[in-house]
């Protein structure tokens, strides 16, 4: 039957989905599947139930895509698509939701406190300590956050993500080496760490940079990276994780691993993460994309 790519879309990552997006179609063509892209912000669902798909490719990235909407909309259409359902797509949208989920089963996660236009700054830089990190609640790829090193810059560091976002929390900052887990159906893929020189893994390092470092073998000895995977596959499984997805850990200087977020539509552009996991585990780009399809019919 047909496949629709769905890619695109209004978020503020848009433009990281275009990318993913024309990726994956060239994928399953090359495959011989018969696919057909579609951009979401284009005609909505309405022209998508026109083209009568039988599964859909969710490559959309960020709000409207990756968050829950659009997996409830298919489900009322009777279209099988890939990856996550509505509560893990819309908990793994949610940084500080998916927190408290974790929090509650005991899985390391920073300390984080909501921000508000009237926050006692000096209250929160105190709970939390210096350097500490702003972020939008229900946002991808790094935008509209900023690492705080001082009190008096927290405050535009808030107006800065509440750009992006109503909902703005701030967290614990972890000083250590950043990992990414991808997981594919019921394997765990090779842990990557991500080494950038400039410190801060943020939209210009993730898609533009040629000096991102990508460790792969990510350098831990076999036991911590099994505990890694582990960890990663746990804190996947919590949220109702379904298919594929990647998630993202910082390793302090004591070797304790703390999860950051979940990503239930990873980039799957040619600087992304899991495409290089799954290369290093012997499936190529094709073979992935092909992998990720059947994951709508499971
Ligand atoms: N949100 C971006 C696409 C990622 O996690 O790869
Ligand atoms: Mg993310």
């Amino acid at each position: 039957g047909r496949v629709v790519v769905l890619y695109g879309g209004d978020s503020a990552e848009r433009e990281v989905s275009l990318v993913s997006g024309a990726a994956i179609l060239a994928a399953l063509k090359r495959s011989g599947v018969d696919a057909r892209g579609y951009d979401l912000a284009a005609g909505g669902l309405t022209g998508l139930e026109a083209l009568a798909p039988d599964r859909v490719f969710i490559a959309l990235h960020g709000r409207g895509g990756e968050d829950g909407t659009l997996q409830g909309a298919l489900e009322l259409l009777k279209i099988p698509y890939t990856g996550s359902g509505v509560l893990a797509s819309a908990l793994g949208m949610d940084k500080q939701r998916c927190k408290q989920l974790w929090q509650a089963l005991a899985l390391p996660t920073p300390a984080s406190i909501m921000l508000g236009p009237d926050s006692d700054w000096s209250a929160v830089t105190e709970q939390l300590g210096l350097p500490l990190v702003v972020k939008p609640v229900h946002e991808g790829s790094t935008l509209g956050i900023s690492i705080v090193a001082d009190r008096e810059s927290l405050e535009s560091a808030y107006r800065e993500a509440a750009r992006f976002d109503a909902a703005v929390m701030a967290e614990r900052f972890i000083k250590g080496d950043e990992y990414t887990v991808s997981l594919l159906g019921d394997e765990v893929l090779p842990a990557i760490r991500v080494e950038v020189p400039s410190g801060f893994y943020d939209y210009e390092a993730k898609y533009h940079s040629n000096t991102t470092l990508y460790h792969l073998p990510c350098g831990l000895a076999a036991e911590q990276e099994a505990e890694l995977g582990a960890l990663c596959r746990h804190a996947f499984t919590a949220v109702g994780g379904r298919g594929w997805g990647r998630v993202d850990v910082m390793r302090d200087a004591t070797g304790q691993f703390w999860l950051l977020e979940v990503n239930t539509v990873p980039g799957m552009t040619d600087h992304s993460l899991v495409p290089q996991s799954a290369a290093h585990a012997g499936l190529d780009f094709d073979a992935l994309v092909l992998r990720i399809l059947d994951t709508s019919l499971e």
